[in-house]
Order: structure tokens, then C-alpha cells, then sequence
């Protein structure tokens, strides 16, 4: 069984940068989705794909511009439940004969209250027990008249067409976004929708690993396979699942770019090695990728000389060993997602991801990546399934281009070796405290500036550090996390005392949006 035997819920991507929440949604309730932009998705494309339901993404056109984004004429009569989402729901009602129209001074950011209207339906279950329901806007056009076939079911203040559907076709459409946290209701639209639709909610972890192997080895044969392997979750958690399925055949690299924390190398060549008993590579490689960055202060150029000379590196262990025909790598959806995004999908980029943007085109090897339709949490229930150590499948996200993008400006060896000693108290720190397991991703970025400062009897001219933590449920959105002020005051102490280079620390209160997660 593959994933191609599941129930298959498509979403057509309009360019939001909330679609990936669309999926998490889904994933949650056990649906297999996938998501497409939407010039990829044509009538072929249904045809090959035959959606049980389909989803409309929002996204920032305006229907009323000609050119602007639309979904095939076909996926009308595919007899499947479609749902729009803001943009979604504008381009469902232009299509089908409604109206929409440019939000001059109705355009609407934020929370509102939708009321209920009408005789409700399937879609609508669990909603409207108090009343009214919070939901998050983001549109400026709006619906003006509906599409005939259509009726109301929910208003709000400024979108009296906030719920509207077509109960008899089974089109659903709604101005809000009941993806986000902020329509805390949300989830049970959705699940209410794959429900109406037919899903049986058979995508779990447990299946997925049985699939995974299957495919892994059918891809494969009786090739050698070498795994990139980082030390981070997801690359670890590919090694695992590629060395249950081919054991021997898998050889895996690890390459020390230099840019690791304090202890990482260490720690990744002793557990796998030791522990899994997997051949292991330990490419220590800090001299090459060094120079290489020697000078670059653009992030985007640090990314991609980091993704180049990865690739060249895994290219050069891969002849060595001799007759390696694929490369594996601890890839996921979101990567996958927004690289498309970028070489033609509608939504900006605003970062390239080492895993896949620093890939050369030619590349001599063909590519493993069994957790390209996963998203990070389900990654984690699969290394839970594998039984990977909790302690381990617990830690946070560490980037692949390393304390690069955490060391904005240049990069040199002297700095790099102030920022892990700083990381390294700031995270004992959070584990002295109890406080690992609630926030999503912490870490300490050193500034390049230096500031002036007194200790002892003296002057101090030494660099600043910013310490960053957030709370995060994908790594979509982030908000920082609020330690007390003693935790940080403590924490700043121990840096500065134990830090020789730093003589002043920050706390990083931005969310994302606006902010990163990472500073480059
Ligand atoms: P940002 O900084 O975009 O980060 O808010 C979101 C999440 O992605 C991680 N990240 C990366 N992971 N390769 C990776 O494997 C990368 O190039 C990369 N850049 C960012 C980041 O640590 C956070 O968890």
C-alpha cells in the first residue's frame, strides 16, 4: 500500500502563506493531502490525482483582476466536496456565476464574530453552541452576491457572506481562515468537511512506517544508499527508517561543517555508530566550508554555498565508497512546499532551505527522502514508532546551514567558538529550569556589533548576544517565550561570566510573523 492507495484530499494552492496549516489540519485528522499549486493542477492532473475532496487555498490576487489565479474548469465536475477558503471562496463564487468586489474600505484584518444563518449544515457541526464563533479575517475583496445555488449560513459585520455553500453540489465556501489558531474552531470545520466527504482517517504513523519501507526498498533494489545524515531529527529519524529497510546497504556521512554546537559530533558519532551500528562517515570538513563563507555576509549566499558544498562533499564520499547510487536525506514537506513555491508556485519566498535550494541540478546521484510528506510533528511520532530515544527525537530543530544563519555578518572561527559557548549555557540554562520540553526552539545568535562595557575595574569591548526562544506548534508561526525575568537575568549573568567575548546579552521579543525563527 502507498500513499497513492489512501483516501486523497488535494489542495490547490493560491499562494497563502497559511496553506501548510490547511495540511497540518488535515494530517491531524488522519487525511492524506496533498498540496499543488495551481498551475500545476490541471485537468490531467485531477484525472491522475482523483481527489476524494478538494480544498481552495486563499491567497493575495484579486478575482476581479483577468489574470488572476484560477482553479481548472474540470474540478467542477469531479462530484467531490470542495471547500474555499477567503480567495478560495472568491474565486469559487466568480466561477460560478456569483460576484465579487474590490474592498474599498471593507478590507478586514483580524478577529471577527461570525453569526449562524440559516438552517445549518453537516459542515457546520460543533459551531454556533454559544451563539457566535471567532474567526480570523485576512481579505480586502469581498463576496458581493453569491452564486445561485448558493445560500448563507454564518455573517459577520463586515462579510455578510462569511459561511456560504452549495449543500446540494457539496461546495463550501468561507471568507475567514478556519486554519489558524485565531478561529479557535476551526479544526472542527475541517474535520467536519473530510467527514461529509468520505475520508476513514486511515493515514497514521504506524502504517506509514510499514508504506515507507515497502517503498524505500522497491525504490532501491540492491543499489547502496548514503544518507546525509545531520544529527537532527528528521535525517536521523530517515537513517533509522532506510537502515530497517535495507540495513548494509546504507552507509552514512555526516559532515561536520564546522558549524555544529558544542558536543553535537561527538554525540551523532557515538549514537550511531555505536548504538544503531550503522556504517558511518565522519567527513570533518570545518577548513572547506570556512573558506568557502570566508568574506559572505549575504544570507541567501551563505545558504546556498553551505547547500552547494554539502552536495559536493556527499558526492565525493559517495565515489569513494564506491558505486553509492543514492543520496538519502531527512527532507520534509514544508522544505518541499515552499522551494515550489518558489521556483513557480505564487507564494514569496523568504528563505531558501539548504535541503533542497542548495541542490545542483546535475546531480550524479538519485535522491531518497522518505519523509518528503511529512510534516515535523509527524516525523516525531514516526521516530517514536521506530524507537529512537525520547530524549533525542525531543530536541529542538537545528537548521541544516548551522550557526551560519545564527552569526549574521561574517563568519569566522573565533566567533563561531564565542556563540557555542554562549548556545551552550543558554541551553543548560533552559534544562537546569525545566523549561526544554515547552518551547519549541531556543538558541543564541551572536551579534556583530560590539558594545562597551565595565567589569571588574575595567573596559570591556566585546560583542553582543541575543538569546532567542519560541513557542511554535510548526514552525509556521512563532511567539516568543516569556521567561521570567530572573530566568533571563540569571541566564545573562552565567554568559557574560563564562563568555569570554561577550559583554552584553539581548532577548529576542520578536514573533514570527514578523520575525524569523532564525535571524538569517
Ligand atoms: P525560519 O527562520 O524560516 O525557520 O522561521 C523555521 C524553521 O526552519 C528551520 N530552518 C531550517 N531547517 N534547513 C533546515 O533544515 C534550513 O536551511 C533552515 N532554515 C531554517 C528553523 O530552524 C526553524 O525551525
Amino acid at each position: 500500500m502507498t500513499a497513492h492507495d489512501h483516501d486523497r484530499l488535494l489542495i490547490i494552492d493560491f499562494g497563502s502563506q497559511v496553506t501548510q496549516l490547511i495540511a497540518r489540519r488535515l494530517r491531524e485528522l488522519n487525511v492524506y493531502c496533498e498540496i499543488h499549486p495551481y498551475q500545476a493542477v490541471t485537468d490531467a492532473f485531477l484525472a491522475a490525482f482523483a481527489p476524494k475532496a478538494v480544498i481552495f487555498s486563499g491567497g493575495p490576487a484579486s478575482v476581479i483582476d483577468e489574470t488572476s489565479p484560477r482553479p481548472p474548469k474540470g474540478v467542477w465536475d469531479l462530484g467531490v466536496p470542495i471547500l474555499g477558503i477567503c480567495y478560495g471562496q472568491q474565486v469559487m463564487m466568480a466561477e460560478l456565476g456569483g460576484r465579487v468586489e474590490r474592498g474599498q474600505g471593507t478590507a478586514e484584518f483580524g478577529r471577527a464574530y461570525v453569526e449562524p444563518q440559516g438552517a445549518g449544515t453537516a459542515l457546520l457541526e460543533g459551531w454556533f453552541e454559544d451563539g457566535r464563533e471567532q474567526v480570523w479575517m485576512s481579505h480586502g475583496d469581498h463576496v458581493a452576491a453569491i452564486a445561485p445555488g448558493f445560500e448563507v449560513l454564518g455573517t459577520s459585520p463586515n462579510a455578510p457572506f462569511a459561511i456560504t455553500a452549495d449543500v446540494a453540489r457539496g461546495f463550501f465556501a468561507v471568507q475567514f481562515h478556519p486554519e489558524v489558531h485565531h478561529t479557535p474552531n476551526g479544526a472542527r470545520l475541517y474535520e467536519n468537511f473530510v467527514r461529509l466527504a468520505g475520508f476513514s482517517g486511515d493515514w497514521t504513523m504506524g502504517a506509514y512506517r510499514e508504506e515507507a519501507i515497502e517503498k524505500i526498498r522497491a525504490q532501491v533494489g540492491n543499489a547502496k544508499v548514503i544518507c546525509a545524515l545531520s544529527g537532527g531529527v528528521d535525517s536521523s529519524v530517515a537513517a533509522v527508517l532506510i537502515h530497517e529497510a535495507i540495513g548494509a546497504q546504507l552507509t552514512c556521512v555526516f559532515v561536520d561543517h564546522g558549524l555544529l554546537r558544542q558536543g553535537e559530533a561527538e554525540e551523532v558519532v557515538t549514537m550511531f555508530r555505536d548504538h544503531y551500528n550503522m556504517p558511518l562517515i565522519h567527513a570533518a570538513e570545518e577548513e572547506r566550508f570556512l573558506t568557502a563563507l570566508e568574506g559572505v555576509t549575504d544570507p541567501e549566499v551563505k545558504r546556498k554555498t553551505i547547500g552547494a558544498l554539502f552536495i559536493d562533499v556527499f558526492q565525493h564520499h559517495a565515489s569513494e565508497l564506491g558505486g553509492a547510487e543514492f543520496l538519502a536525506q531527512g527532507t520534509l514537506y514544508p522544505d518541499v512546499i515552499e522551494s515550489v513555491s518558489f521556483s513557480g508556485g505564487p507564494s514569496v519566498t523568504i528563505k531558501s532551505h539548504h535541503n533542497v535550494g542548495g541542490l545542483p541540478e546535475k546531480m550524479g546521484l538519485k535522491l531518497v527522502e522518505p519523509l518528503r510528506e511529512l510534516f515535523k510533528d509527524e516525523v516525531r511520532a514516526l521516530g517514536r514508532e521506530l524507537g529512537l530515544p525520547p530524549h533525542f527525537i525531543a530536541r529542538h530543530p537545528f537548521p541544516g546551514p548551522g550557526l551560519a544563519i545564527r552569526c549574521p555578518g561574517e563568519i569566522t572561527r573565533d566567533k563561531l567558538d564565542i556563540l557555542r559557548r554562549a548556545d551552550a549555557v543558554y541551553i543548560d540554562q533552559i534544562r537546569r529550569h525545566g523549561l526544554y520540553d515547552e518551547i519549541w526552539q531556543a538558541f543564541a545568535a551572536l551579534l556583530p556589533v560590539r558594545t562597551v562595557g565595565v567589569m571588574g575595574d575595567g573596559r570591556t569591548y566585546d560583542y553582543a548576544c541575543a538569546l532567542r526562544a519560541v513557542t511554535s506548534v510548526d514552525g509556521m508561526t512563532a511567539d516568543y517565550y516569556p521567561f521570567s525575568h530572573a530566568f533571563l537575568g540569571e541566564t545573562a549573568t552565567r554568559i557574560i561570566n563564562e563568555v569570554p567575548g561577550i559583554n552584553r546579552v539581548t532577548y529576542d521579543i520578536t514573533s514570527k510573523p514578523p520575525g524569523t525563527i532564525e535571524w538569517e
